[in-house]
């Protein structure tokens, strides 16, 4: 399963994106808020330290069919080529998708917290359906099965439509969304951290340094090799 980053906290971005496989990006106004200042600079920071090749998925804030195409072609327009355009799944939402990706457009649509919204949004054409899970399982509701199902509709349909799961809580849960069928899924900081963290790594890690060193002191195998 793919994996993006759900931030746009630059520290993180340019760490995560220089030591894990991450696809790209994604932010919301939510996540935007949370770093505050000039938001073109700060998605402009972002698209270049990813650089042109990764996706960087923006969501819209106009709310108007006429607004949101304009800002949409805006969005593209100033971020380039793999920016995707993130559409809360609305009425508005469906018919601006439809009219997105008849004009080649990547869209993902977001805040799907159902099977039947998923289903909706990839017959409108949007590349990425976005299923939140805690949010759904929060509410006593099963996203991870959210997560199948649509993705069993994805397959009967065989359509072109990926999901993009976000909104985790537990690590667990990305791996959950991974074994149900999903293609990508966009996490935070934390739970990047919590997917490779573990303690009988560090402490494996540690035994082999140690068995290293007392049998070959200060040596290592690249000096011996390079001798
Ligand atoms: O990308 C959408 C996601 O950021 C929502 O996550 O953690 O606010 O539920 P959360």
């Amino acid at each position: 399963m793919r994996i993006l980053l759900d931030t746009a906290n630059l520290d993180n971005i340019r760490y995560f994106n220089t030591y894990y496989p991450i696809e790209g990006v994604t932010t919301n106004p939510t996540i935007l808020a949370k770093e505050g200042g000039d938001v073109v600079k700060q998605l402009s920071d972002i698209r270049r330290i990813i650089g042109e090749d990764k996706e960087l998925h923006i969501q819209v804030t106009e709310t108007k069919f006429e607004d949101i195409i304009r800002e949409a072609e805006a969005l593209v327009r100033t971020f380039g080529k793999n920016t995707y355009v993130k559409i809360p799944v609305t009425d508005t939402g469906l018919r601006v998708t439809k009219y997105l990706a008849d004009r080649g457009y990547g869209v993902t649509v977001t805040a799907v917290l159902t099977a039947a919204q998923g289903m909706l949004a990839s017959n409108a054409g949007a590349t990425y359906v976005a299923p939140y899970i805690s949010r759904s399982e929060n509410l006593c509701a099963d996203g991870i099965g959210t997560v199948a199902d649509i993705a069993a509709i994805f397959k009967t349909a065989g359509t072109k439509t990926q999901i993009l799961a976000a909104s985790f809580k537990t690590a667990k849960e990305v791996l959950d969304v991974a074994v149900a069928g999903c293609h990508s899924a966009t996490i935070g900081s934390s739970i990047m951290r919590m997917l490779i963290s573990h303690t009988t790594t560090d402490t494996s890690i540690l035994g082999f340094e140690r068995d290293w060193k007392s049998a070959f002191g200060d040596t290592t195998l690249l000096k011996l090799l390079e001798k």
